[in-house]
């Protein structure tokens, strides 16, 4: 069965896209089939694995307004079980070309409709905001995971970010569940990466993975190399954390 899942929270900066490229390619070498979508206009998923893509095409941009076939704008990666659709900057002119389409949430579950069943999973990193490309992620997701930094103000915004998926929910898409909520950043030597995730966990309870993505420079460092972290340091704590994270969600979905 193939899943859609979207990282996403509008809140910037909380290790969406770093979660995105590490789980696309720790799913990938575990040889889950793949497809990473970079639903962002920074397209920092497109650089972060940069180093990776084989034979670029075009961008989600073509696709998700209608200008070309979702198969035409997939690029493969030198990983057997990854495949990629990059953004560029172009993608900011989508928010605002949507909005005249009819079913203007709908455009990506539409396009994907003739290539989700080639892979396993499908991940969408979202961009930082609630508007329109993420309305399009979360109407054609089967689930959300939402990366919180183990930071002041964790949890601000996160009434804004549930009250969208519970609208989504009711309005465009009854089947979106919560797959679960991510803490990132975690900094053991911290007490206030320990208050964080106790917030966290009080607030979400069993909606929390129990794998905690622990603050690692090599995560930060890999990106410039255009590689994830497993590519980078297989044996980083990043790298590791990540393949847990795989581990963790196959085995729930079981
Ligand atoms: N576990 C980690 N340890 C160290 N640095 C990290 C970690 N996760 C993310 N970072 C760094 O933190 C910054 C923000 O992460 P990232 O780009 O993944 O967040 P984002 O939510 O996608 O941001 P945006 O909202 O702008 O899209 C990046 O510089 C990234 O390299
Ligand atoms: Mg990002």
């Amino acid at each position: 069965m193939s899943k859609i899942v979207s990282l996403t929270n509008q809140k910037g900066g909380v290790g969406k896209t770093t979660t995105s490229v590490n789980l696309a390619v720790s799913f990938a070498v575990s040889e889950v089939k793949t497809l990473l979508i970079d639903l962002d206009p920074q397209s920092n998923a497109t650089t972060g694995l940069e180093a990776l893509i084989e034979n670029p095409q075009g961008t989600i941009y073509d696709s998700i307004v209608g200008k070309e076939k979702i198969s035409n704008v997939i690029s493969h990666t030198r990983l057997d079980c990854l495949d990629i659709i990059t953004s560029t900057n172009d993608l900011v002119g989508a928010e605002v070309e949507l909005v005249n389409l009819m079913a203007r949430e709908r455009q990506l579950e539409k396009a994907l409709k003739s290539v989700q069943k080639k892979y396993d999973y499908i991940l969408i990193d979202c961009p930082p905001s609630l508007g329109l490309l993420t309305l399009n992620a979360l109407t054609c997701s089967n689930s959300i995971i939402i990366p919180i930094q183990c930071e002041y103000y964790a949890l601000e915004g996160l009434g804004q970010l549930l009250n969208t998926f519970r609208l989504v929910q009711k309005n465009l898409n009854s089947k979106l569940e919560i797959e679960g909520v991510l803490l990132t950043m975690f900094d053991s030597r911290l007490n206030l990466s320990s208050q964080v995730a106790d917030e966290v966990r009080s607030f979400f309870k069993d909606k929390i993975f129990e794998t905690v993505i622990h603050r690692n420079v090599r995560l930060s460092e890999a990106p410039s190399f255009g590689k994830p972290a497993l590519l980078y340091d297989a044996n980083s704590t990043g790298a590791q954390n990540y393949l847990s994270l795989v581990e963790e969600i196959l085995h729930n979905g079981n």
